[in-house]
């Protein structure tokens, strides 16, 4: 079975091809030489996850799911949400995005926040169905470690001492928001029979 991951970044692909069974090959934009940008003007993740699967289903007629990330700070209730690529500006690096995440906190207290992941998979126009994974934890006073990238280096897991930053990529693999969707779709998959 053939499966269009809507995304151009190589290391999701890789992310979910080691999950997934071997039947299950998935297909990059890359791979299929689709270099249109996806417009991501929705008002949540939800929107964004399913406007991109249904602009590749319909290019492709083909089973394709999307994915969409943003991170949930309960104090600035529930931003940077959808907006966590460009929270800073249009071009904003990572660096930026954080510093404006730890202006906009301060000394506040409630540090809680989460990461949280939205698949779409898009079947047949019928067909679609969404997964969500979560990844619970604490914004940190300041920039923690090197690794990963975006909002890793203040980001302390719930049940860990180290942020995202300090944990290599299997530390970080095993318990993201990303890997609890993309195993709640895997099991899915597994169960899924075409009804046609
Ligand atoms: P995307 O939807 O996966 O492209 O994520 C949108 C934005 O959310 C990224 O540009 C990052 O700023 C942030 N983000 C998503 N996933 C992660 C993560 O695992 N760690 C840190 N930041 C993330």
């Amino acid at each position: 079975m053939r499966l269009i991951f809507a995304t151009h970044n190589p290391n999701k692909v890789r992310e979910i091809q080691a999950i997934v069974p071997s039947y299950i090959k998935i297909q990059s934009l890359a791979e299929l030489d689709y270099n249109t940008p996806i417009i991501e003007s929705g008002y949540n993740l939800e929107e964004n996850a399913l406007m991109k699967a249904k602009t590749v289903y319909d290019q492709f007629k083909r089973a394709c799911f999307s994915e969409d990330t943003g991170l949930e700070i309960a104090a600035l209730q529930g931003a940077p949400g959808v907006h966590s690529a460009r929270y800073a500006g249009e071009n904003a690096t990572d660096k930026e995005n954080v510093q404006k995440v730890l202006a906009q906190l301060g000394d506040e207290p409630n540090r809680k926040a989460r990461f949280r992941t939205i698949l779409a998979l898009v079947m047949s126009p019928e067909e679609i169905y969404m997964f969500e994974g979560l990844c619970i934890g604490n914004i940190l006073m300041g920039p923690q470690g090197v690794h990963g990238f975006g909002y890793d280096p203040i980001f302390q897991p719930n049940g860990y001492e180290k942020t995202f930053g300090e944990m290599t990529s299997s530390e970080k693999q095993a318990i993201s928001h990303r890997t609890h969707a993309f195993e709640k779709m895997n099991s899915f998959l597994v169960r899924y029979r075409s009804p046609r």
